[in-house]
């Protein structure tokens, strides 16, 4: 779905648009979105898991009203974690019930906008969460639909950093020595709430399916386990997100289909072997979906030769708007887009411009040996965790979000100004 082109002169053209010209519009450095490809994904997300399951986007990934009306029209739900993502949605005008709320340490307040919004599930994440989301809801004489959301045990092979399975960590409640068992029983005797399942994420840039078996094996467990308890068969199960994606060529992903394959055959042979109805699933594609939709376009400013060691180009962005490779070792490519170059590879590492040695944007790269100041320079698979987790350290002004279609491009998020940082600065 991809509309990424590279024409005979070696300049490269998203969207039907040159990058130059785009570079001439709206400046370096920027994130330019392909929304056709965005939408193609939450549509191969959708059919994937047919009608009988539920795709929820993680805003966390990346979040806009223009992506949040995308999602809209595309018949995905949203996944919130925090009063800011829960505000762009409704501001944007997802309806409440499509909207999920997460999150390991929900502020009181948090819960309050949640619950009178109306969202349509809350996940839970400790025991006082469960008292205190019950008693929000019983406050307002309502019953708040949640799910609990529960550490599988299972390694994920991923960065540490983003696995989530593992039980010694800050999310969700173990079912290990009967802990989820007990979150579920106390769950059940709260009027303010309605228990409609369980949660699981295991990880985020995973590409073996076998992770996801395996939760999904013990989620349906405890389902069972419930049903033998108290004689209730909880409706829906949720499986997270964490499909990897392709930063380099060395990385093989798998398609929704085959997620949604592996997942549906697993928790329908679970359940059959239970004598459980099926589960309605829902899963929280963040990366998956956006990640790949973007690309950071950067201008060459030095460019520095070390004898015997590599070259350094430092490009005008850096750890700023992209924090990957300095947090999770990331890796990263890189292209010269503006124009052919017939010069030897060299290698390369394309850095930043913060003081930081560990300010590097792509660890290891070849760029034509004749890369100068002012040629453009394209990160791809920058959609996911880089505008979302950008920062304004050395006063950077975060980059812009230009959704590119049809030959047309439109500012979504607006670069920053420095009457933007000046504002915040009080005296
Ligand atoms: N659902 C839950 C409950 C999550 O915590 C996450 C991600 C997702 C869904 C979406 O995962 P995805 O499909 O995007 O992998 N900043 C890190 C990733 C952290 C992910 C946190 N949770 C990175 O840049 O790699």
């Amino acid at each position: 779905a991809k509309t990424v082109t590279r024409n005979d002169d070696g300049v490269v053209s998203v969207g039907g648009i040159e990058v130059p010209r785009l570079a001439e519009e709206f400046g370096t450095p920027a994130y330019f979105l392909d929304e056709a490809d965005f939408r193609a994904r939450c549509r191969a997300w959708a059919d994937a898991f047919g009608k009988d399951a539920d795709v929820f986007y993680a805003g966390k990934a990346f979040l806009s009203r223009a992506v949040v009306k995308w999602l809209y029209e595309e018949g995905l739900n949203l996944d919130v974690c925090s009063g800011g993502e829960l505000t762009t949605a409704l501001d944007a005008g997802m309806p409440a019930e499509r909207i999920a709320f997460h999150g390991n340490n929900k502020s009181t307040e948090e819960i309050e906008r949640a619950v009178d919004a109306g969202v349509g599930r809350i996940v839970l994440d400790s025991f006082q969460e469960i008292v205190r989301v019950a008693h929000i809801a019983q406050s307002r004489g309502k019953r708040q639909r949640v799910q609990i959301r529960v550490t599988v045990g299972v390694e994920a092979h991923t960065h540490e950093f983003i696995a989530t399975a593992h039980e010694d960590q800050k999310f969700g409640i173990p079912l290990a020595g009967g802990q989820a068992a007990e979150a579920v029983r106390r769950a059940l005797k709260l009027d303010g709430l309605e228990l409609i399942g369980i949660h699981s994420h295991i990880g985020s840039q995973i590409f073996d399916t076998s992770g996801f078996e395996v939760a999904a094996h013990r989620v349906v467990r405890l389902l069972a386990d419930i049903r033998d308890e108290h004689g209730i068969e909880l409706p829906e199960i949720d499986l997270g997100g964490g499909l990897g994606i392709a930063y380099t060529s060395d990385d093989d992903p798998r398609e929704p289909h085959d997620i949604a394959k592996a997942l549906n055959e697993i928790v329908t042979r679970e359940c059959d072997a239970s004598r459980l109805r099926t589960p309605r699933i829902s899963v929280e594609p963040g990366r998956a979906i956006v990640g790949p939709t973007a690309f950071t376009l950067y201008e060459v400013g030095t460019v520095k030769p070390l004898e015997g060691l590599r070259t350094y180009v430092s490009v005008d962005g850096g750890m700023s708007d992209n924090i990957r490779t300095a947090l999770y070792d990331a890796e990263y490519s890189v292209a010269l887009v503006s124009r052919r170059s017939d010069a030897q590879p060299m290698l390369a590492r394309v850095v930043g411009k913060h003081c930081e040695s560990g300010d590097i944007v792509v660890k290891d790269a070849f760029l034509p040996a004749d890369l100068a100041p002012g040629d453009l320079i394209a990160v791809p698979a920058t959609g996911a965790y880089c505008r979302s987790m950008a920062s304004n350290y050395n006063h950077a002004l975060r980059p812009p979000v230009v959704a590119v279609k049809g030959g047309e491009a439109r500012v979504i998020v607006r670069r920053e100004t420095e009457e933007d940082l000046l504002r915040l600065d009080v005296g």
